[in-house]
């Protein structure tokens, strides 16, 4: 009788939440998100299935009982009814509840975000970062798991970094890439139709940035088409929780508490053309196919000489004067002096800097990462040395490999200095890996040679403490603040530290 009771109890209450749930996918079936959070602000994210008012809502209570914050906004066509509402008047170091309702009671799902401590306050931090999310369907359902961002979720982080590549149009799993205004934002409805997505961007709040797949795959803004571009740049800006900025702009930084200040970069909007879409670099001349390693020094080149025929070749002249013009760019002037003067200017403990492509040196196709800006790269990297800013780590995605490394001016070459600066590079959430793109280029004998390079010490290789490049990732980031330690771990998507150890740095006096 007591269990028929409790049977009766349960059955009422799955009817009571069906309809419930039912209007939540038909109203809001791309779910939620928070992003760029600060002490008393947040951008709070969704699109409803039609154009009626919405209405957010915030709360630090779960159940809703008080409203920190209530705005309602009426989608707009013209932003293919994508809702993007500031709530302020929010207090630091606060969890929040967020919700959307369209009339009295149909409620989206549910999200959830932290405000950072005041910026005077000392405070742990723990978050994670990745990049390379391709939720593009084939037949009707995802191409590719998702199932990391699960693990992602179960860290609790305090906010994720989506480093770029938040979508591909241009994705090797679909055969006719299809670069509009309309077929990027259909990019976005599809990673945002999978319940693993949407769970996840509930769960936390992001910063986000883009590389080149919101707009086409290795593109610069020299060569890029400029319509592309803007309708690339419009439709990430209408699906990323992202707060607009005069002139469209993606770089901007973020405070946490005493700590820690985090630069997030815009490597795409400002760079020149790639040397690889010059003749410059072709090996042999005139042949189109650009030299694997220019930079890489002869005795190394000559030992890949077996496995890829092109390192027989002399470097072809030209190319390394290519590499290294001074009046190429990657940041863009207005964007360098920026992240220079932001940089001197932080009193924060830690200076994280989120970065699209690798800014360490491993010689491997350099074009489309710093070493291809080789000039600016040298430029930056003496500055933040020459001006004693301590504490700097770069976070990077793009390379669909986990890639620990120091920062090094130069490697091979005199003066064979070091920055005193790491780069942990990770990712993919989930996209053809590294290994793959690799075997797909140079052949599958050169990536176990690639990796014993990557890892071998000095001269022999470039000495990374970890190189995986044959699975998604993600990295876990955690500031202690009264050890005076970030401690970065990369992870695999079950969750597990795929690296010898977690790179832990202690921050300099
Ligand atoms: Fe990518």
């Amino acid at each position: 009788m007591r269990a028929l009771s409790i049977a009766a109890i349960a059955a009422a209450i799955v009817v009571a939440q069906a309809p419930a749930f039912s209007q939540v996918s038909l109203l809001f079936p791309h779910g939620v998100a928070s992003g760029d959070v600060r002490e008393t602000s947040a951008v709070l994210w969704t699109r409803p299935s039609r154009s009626a008012p919405v209405t957010v809502e915030v709360s630090a209570d779960p159940q809703f009982g008080s409203l920190v914050f209530q705005r309602t906004v009426t989608p707009n066509p013209e932003r293919d009814l994508t809702v993007k509402v500031l709530a302020s008047g929010l207090a630091p170091a606060t969890r929040y509840q967020y919700r959307f309702r369209v009339g009295r009671g149909s409620y989206s799902q549910q999200g959830a975000f932290v405000t950072p401590p005041a910026a005077d306050a000392s405070a742990d931090l723990t978050f994670a970062y990745s990049a390379c999310s391709d939720g593009g369907h084939v037949g009707g359902a995802p191409a590719l798991s998702m199932g990391l961002l699960d693990a992602v979720v179960a860290e609790r982080p305090d906010f994720f970094a989506h480093l770029g590549d938040n979508m591909y149009p241009d994705s090797s799993l679909v055969p006719n890439p299809i670069f509009t205004l309309e077929a990027y934002r259909g990019k976005y409805k599809e990673i945002r139709s999978i319940a693993t997505f949407r769970n996840f961007m509930a769960s936390t709040s992001m910063i986000t940035t883009w590389d080149d797949h919101e707009v086409e795959n290795d593109y610069d803004r020299e060569t890029v088409d400029a319509r592309r571009w803007a309708e690339g740049h419009r439709a990430f800006m209408e699906y990323s929780p992202i707060a607009e900025q005069p002139g469209g702009r993606i770089y901007r930084k973020f405070r946490w508490g005493r700590d820690v200040e985090l630069f997030v970069l815009d490597g795409r909007s400002y760079r020149s053309r790639h040397v690889s879409k010059t003749a410059a670099c072709d090996n042999p001349p005139g042949g189109r196919v650009p030299d694997l390693a220019p930079t890489l020094p002869a005795p190394i080149r000559a030992a890949f000489a077996p496995l890829v025929p092109q390192m027989r070749l002399p470097v072809p002249s030209g190319c390394l004067e290519a590499l290294t013009d001074p009046n190429r760019t990657m940041l863009g002037l207005s964007q360098k002096l920026w992240l220079k003067r932001e940089l001197a200017r932080s009193t924060a403990t830690w200076k994280l800097i989120l970065n699209q492509t690798p800014i360490q040196e491993f010689f491997a196709n350099p074009y489309d990462r710093w070493e291809g800006y080789a000039a600016e790269r040298a430029e930056i990297l003496t500055f933040i040395r020459a001006s004693g800013i301590k504490n700097v780590v770069w976070l990077t995605g793009d390379t669909h490999a986990t890639l620990v490394n120091d920062v090094r001016l130069s490697t091979f070459t005199p003066p064979f200095e070091t920055t005193g600066m790491k780069e942990v590079v990770t990712g993919p959430i989930a996209a053809t890996v590294f290994a793959e793109s690799v075997a797909g280029v140079a052949g599958r004998a050169v990536v176990p040679a690639l990796l014993a390079f990557l890892t071998a010490p000095v001269p022999q290789g470039v000495g990374m403490s970890c190189a995986v490049m044959d699975r998604y990732t993600y990295a876990k980031v955690e500031v202690n603040s009264r050890a005076r330690t970030v401690t970065i771990t990369p992870k695999d998507a079950a969750g597990r530290s795929i690296c010898r150890a977690p790179l832990v740095i202690t921050a300099a006096p």
